[in-house]
């Protein structure tokens, strides 16, 4: 698949078949994925626990609730735990010398020396500051797309959810104190039409992105929009006549109980 494909695919999938595992190997390709994704200072501080559901003790199984959409921790075969280590931090220094040693940052003779007395000083003395939540989570973010994304081009489907208590799940699942879980992924086969109702309605481009300066609309080439759609990354995102009768099918099939909502 397309990498514009894949990200036309993309969208959360609610609807997994609980009954078909997943191949390891597939969640091996998300992780690889999430691993060579790009972090500050090169830091990695993503980590990730996968729970297989039919090898999981039922307290850990326990440990991940969703406030929203319940059902589908119960209906997910794999479900991958994401969580941030800031103790990652704490080796900066190490990840910036090795960039420096394959000659992805600086340039010169003096580069070793220069990183050391003027570079490394100050990451040191930010490091506090650096495990607060802000840049890590969005390194994280992006190391999770490409997991997302990796999984789309291997035909799964996936749903982050989110926490109310991610401390509590933290805790109950022994994870360290300096880690911070982000989000759980449910992951499995769709049980629902690859288009799961249709690509989600998202805000106009134009009051999205700028151009310039801000509040001037980074125009939007019809062009463009059209190649893309041809590629299949833009798709239609009006549901398809017959999304109501299949929601109707999945909560008879699947057994959900009232309206998926919480
Ligand atoms: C960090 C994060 C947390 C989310 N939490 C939930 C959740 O708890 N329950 C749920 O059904 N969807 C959850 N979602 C999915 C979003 O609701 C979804 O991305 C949104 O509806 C847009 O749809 P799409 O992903 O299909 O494009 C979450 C998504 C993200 C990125």
């Amino acid at each position: 698949m397309e990498l514009s494909e894949a990200i036309g695919r993309r969208r959360s999938i609610r609807y997994l078949l609980p009954h078909k595992p997943v191949e390891r190997e597939k969640i091996q390709r998300m992780l690889e994925a999430a691993r060579l994704a790009s972090h500050w200072g090169n830091v990695g501080s993503l980590r990730a626990l996968v729970v297989e559901r039919d090898k999981a003790s039922q307290e850990v199984l326990d440990a991940l609730p969703s406030p929203v959409g319940g059902f589908q921790i119960q209906l997910a075969p794999v479900i991958i735990v994401w969580f941030l280590e800031t103790d990652a931090i704490d080796h900066a220094g190490d990840r910036l010398r090795e960039l420096v040693e394959v000659g992805a940052i600086g340039l010169g003779d003096n580069r070793r020396e220069t990183l050391e007395k003027t570079l490394l000083p100050i990451f040191k003395q930010l490091a506090p500051a650096m495990k607060l939540p802000g840049l890590n989570e969005l390194d994280c973010g992006q190391g999770i797309a490409q997991a997302t994304l990796a999984a789309f081009d291997q035909g799964l489907g996936t749903c982050c959810l989110g926490s109310a208590n991610p401390d509590g799940i933290r805790q109950q699942l022994g994870l360290p104190e300096s880690c911070r879980v982000l989000v759980t992924q449910t992951v499995g086969y769709p049980a629902e039409d690859y288009r799961a109702g249709g690509q989600r309605p998202r805000q106009p481009f134009g009051e999205l992105f700028y151009l310039n300066a801000y509040g001037e609309s980074f125009p939007r080439d019809e062009a463009v929009v059209e190649e893309l759609t041809l590629e299949g990354m833009i798709q239609d995102s009006k549901p398809y006549s017959w999304r109501e009768e299949e929601l109707a099918y999945l909560q008879r099939a699947l057994e959900i109980k009232g309206d998926g909502i919480v």
